[in-house]
């Protein structure tokens, strides 16, 4: 599985997000949109409304990263608008496989996302319903926060995990990923990056996704995990 660079538009000037994606469109993989509700963590983004919107105006895939309450109910329509992942918070999901295959029916890869202290291996079970484990590096709500590097030894147990299953399941880190982090993740097993404020926050959005592409693709060329 190659490198895969997610630029988070959190971290994007809001009132000109289609200028934003077209600033990474070129260089980027997908584009991160992070949905937060004021209930799962303590901060309010957007919604549906923003991401038919967005997809109006990019032909980046959007992959969706939903940090609320009640993603049963509401991540199926992610799917059928048309983002292209969907990601679902293990703590928040009351019904995970009928979630997981709602968001798969409607045409979407299903992400399942865990906080920095939610373990993995419950949810081994499950990766036969998922597409991609999205380990969070810093505590969900904002952006800007310091790579937690308490969850590298989690990443090397998923990247085993999903090795045994045999199933092609990708590995995305979010949270503090930048020059200085993302070579450790990649060391670790991660091979799809979210970065923030790494990339947005930069008076070069394209030259940083370069950049931290090269980087994860130095440091997976070297890991152990590959083979
Ligand atoms: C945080 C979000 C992230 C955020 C990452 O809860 O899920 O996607 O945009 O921002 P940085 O890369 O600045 O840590
Ligand atoms: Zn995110």
């Amino acid at each position: 599985m190659a490198v895969q660079i997610a630029p988070s538009i959190l971290s994007a000037d809001f009132a000109r997000l289609s200028d934003e994606a077209a600033a990474v469109a070129d260089v980027a993989d997908w584009l991160h949109v992070d949905v937060m509700d004021n209930h799962f963590v303590p901060n309010l983004t957007l919604g549906l409304p923003v991401v038919e919107s967005l997809l109006k105006h990019t032909g980046l895939p959007l992959d969706c990263h939903l940090m609320i309450t009640e993603p049963d109910r509401w991540a199926p329509g992610y799917a059928e608008a048309g983002a292209r992942n969907v990601t679902i918070h293990a703590e928040a999901v009351q019904s995970p496989v009928r979630t997981l295959r709602a968001i798969r029916a409607a045409g979407a890869r299903a992400g399942l996302g865990v906080n920095p202290a939610t373990a993995v291996e419950p949810y081994e079970d499950l990766l036969s319903e998922t597409d991609m484990l999205l380990l969070m590096t810093v505590e969900p709500g904002f952006g800007g926060q310091h790579f937690l590097d308490l969850v590298l030894p989690k990443l090397r147990r998923a990247r085993a995990m999903v090795a045994k299953s045999g199933a092609d399941i990708w590995l995305q880190v979010d949270g503090g990923v930048g020059e200085d982090t993302i070579e450790r993740c990649a060391e670790a097993g991660a091979d799809v990056f979210v970065a923030g404020s790494a990339v947005f926050g930069s008076g070069d959005p394209a030259a940083v996704v370069e950049s931290l592409r090269g980087q994860a693709e130095r440091a997976t060329a070297r890991a152990t995990w590959r083979w």
